[in-house]
């Protein structure tokens, strides 16, 4: 049988009508069959990066649980609006977090990313700073194709949230079997 990754989604919506939360769901009725998805733990109970609290307690738990769920999984995949041509704040504190651990759980991780924004643009501003991140990081970056999901609220229903275009789904397909592939040959070492 061909190897199964689990790959760690992390959203940066905390919206509860996220269109980028709403596009995590439709993950598994589009991936390969050598993807599990599983679940990040959430990111917004993170108290904002400051080192002197790192000083006096260490890394707060729910910043623990985090870095636990990234170094278990094989991959991560995220999941994220745009916010001022850039990561949203909540995103990169918990990115800013997890940098400053001794084993730092992003190094030698595939990582990879999608975005929905309500501009034409689909937060292609945004992954770029992201790369930037994560390859101060070390992580080993997936490249193309890229998902970009602008104008996200004509790609999902209106009430259900259910992502219906289908050029949305080709675009996550294709970049899934890819990355697939990706994380497969850096695990391998290649
Ligand atoms: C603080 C803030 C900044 C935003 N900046 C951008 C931006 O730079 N580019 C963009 O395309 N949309 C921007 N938007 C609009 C988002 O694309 C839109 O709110 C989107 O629905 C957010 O994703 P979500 O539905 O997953 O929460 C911004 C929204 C907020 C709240």
């Amino acid at each position: 049988m061909a190897d199964q990754f689990n790959v760690l989604i992390i959203c940066g919506s905390l919206r509860k009508g996220s269109y980028n939360a709403a596009l995590t769901r439709a993950l598994p009725g589009l991936a390969p069959p050598g993807i599990k998805f599983v679940t990040a733990p959430p990111i917004e109970t993170f108290p904002l990066y400051n080192a002197d609290i790192q000083e006096a307690s260490g890394f707060p738990p729910a910043a623990e649980d985090l870095a636990t769920a990234v170094r278990a999984a094989d991959a991560v995949l995220f999941v994220t609006p745009e916010y001022n041509w850039s990561m949203p704040g909540v995103l990169k504190n918990a990115i800013d977090w997890l940098s400053r651990m001794k084993e730092q759980p992003f190094e030698g991780k595939p990582v990879a990313i999608q975005s929905c924004s309500q501009g034409p643009l689909g937060g292609a501003r945004m992954q770029y700073h992201w790369r930037m991140s994560m390859t101060f990081l070390k992580a080993f970056i997936f490249g193309t194709p890229e998902v970009f999901v602008g104008n996200a609220a004509t790609k999902f229903n209106k009430d259900s949230l259910e992502l219906t275009d289908q050029g949305t789904k080709d675009a996550v397909k294709a970049q899934l079997a890819a990355f697939v592939k990706f994380i497969s040959r850096v695990k391998a070492g290649a």
